[in-house]
Parts: structure tokens; sequence; C-alpha cells
């Protein structure tokens, strides 16, 4: 079978592991919004998102590409700031894609980063504010300074699944 990655990303960590798969399975790699990649040339999928203001960016393509993820195996991983196991992601996960593909397609959570010397004034002031909303210190921590916890290894399951996939 013949697979491909569709990824989005706003500030280049969930691209970064995308590629990582693309190279470690040989499957070819879309920049979802911005590239012409179609879906519906391929067999399986592989759907990658950042996670940002609780929602993944990844959820208006899915839905608009509905009609083709829905007849195809699929893959999501995350990336995000959150720990793997926080409930929060299953969650936004569910505030963002349809129960149905949440159900059926296994889901992988991957570190992500938060470089703030990226940012603007007008986002730093927004990071600082939003700091002081978050419930545990390690949460505001990570906003005021920033993180980094990506990790190639991480990509190991989904390698695995896309790989055994292929061969179907
Ligand atoms: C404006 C903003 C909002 C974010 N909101 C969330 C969030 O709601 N939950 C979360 O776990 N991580 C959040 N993050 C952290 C991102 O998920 C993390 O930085 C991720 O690596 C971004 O992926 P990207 O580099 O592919 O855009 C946020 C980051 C930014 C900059």
């Amino acid at each position: 079978m013949r697979g491909a990655i569709f990824y989005s990303s706003s500030y280049g960590s969930t691209a970064q592991y995308a590629n990582w798969i693309s190279e470690a399975t040989g499957l070819p790699v879309f920049d979802a919004y911005a590239s012409a990649g179609d879906p519906s040339e391929y067999d399986f999928l592989v759907l990658g998102s950042s996670v940002i203001l609780m929602r993944m960016t990844l959820r208006k393509w899915v839905r608009a590409n509905w009609n083709t993820i829905q007849q195809k195996p699929v893959y999501l991983f995350s990336v995000t700031g959150a720990a793997p196991d926080d409930p929060l992601i299953q969650k936004w996960l569910h505030a963002s894609y349809p129960d149905e593909l949440i159900a059926r397609a296994p889901h992988h959570v991957l570190g992500g980063r938060l470089d703030l010397s990226q940012f603007n004034w007008f986002m730093r002031v927004f990071m600082f504010i939003g700091a002081y909303t978050k419930p545990t210190k390690e949460k505001r921590r990570d906003m005021l300074e920033g993180f980094d916890r990506i990790d190639r290894d991480g990509i190991a399951p989904v390698v695995e699944w896309a790989r055994q996939i292929a061969m179907e």
C-alpha cells in the first residue's frame, strides 16, 4: 500500500517530526495547508498536527478532506507542550477531530518546542499573561521560559505502524 504524511505546523516542530518520519519510512511528506498534496492519491495516511490554543491545527484540513480520510487507514500524531499522559490532550483531540476518526486511528503524542526568542513583543506579552492562568508551576515556567522536548526517537511507534501497513 502507498501512504503519505500530511502535517500542520506553526513553529516548525511538527514539520521536523513529519520529515523524520518521512526519512525513516520513505513516505512522501506534505505541509497540509501549503502544498498541493492530494490525500485521495494514497492508500493510508499519517496525519500530524501541532496543538495551539487547545486545538489541533490540522482540524480544518481534516474537516475539508473528511470524505477521503474516512475511507483510509489513518495514524494521528500530535505535537504539544503538555505531557503525553495529560488528560487534556484527549479533550483537545475530541474538540478537533470527528469521534469516528479518534475511535479507529492510533494516536501518538510527541513533545514539542516553545522558543520565545521567535516571538514578537505581542506574543511575549500574550505568553506572560497566559502563564498566570496555568494551574501548576511547571506549566507556568514552560510559558515564561519556553521548552524543548523534541525527541527524534519518539517517532518509533509511527514508523513501525507505517512500515507494517505499507507491507499489506
Ligand atoms: C500560541 C501558542 C499556543 C499554544 N497552545 C498550546 C496548548 O493549548 N496546549 C499545548 O499542549 N501546547 C500548546 N502550545 C505549545 C505547542 O504545542 C508547541 O510549541 C508545539 O511544539 C508547536 O508545534 P509547531 O512547532 O509544529 O508549531 C502552544 C504554543 C503557542 C506558541
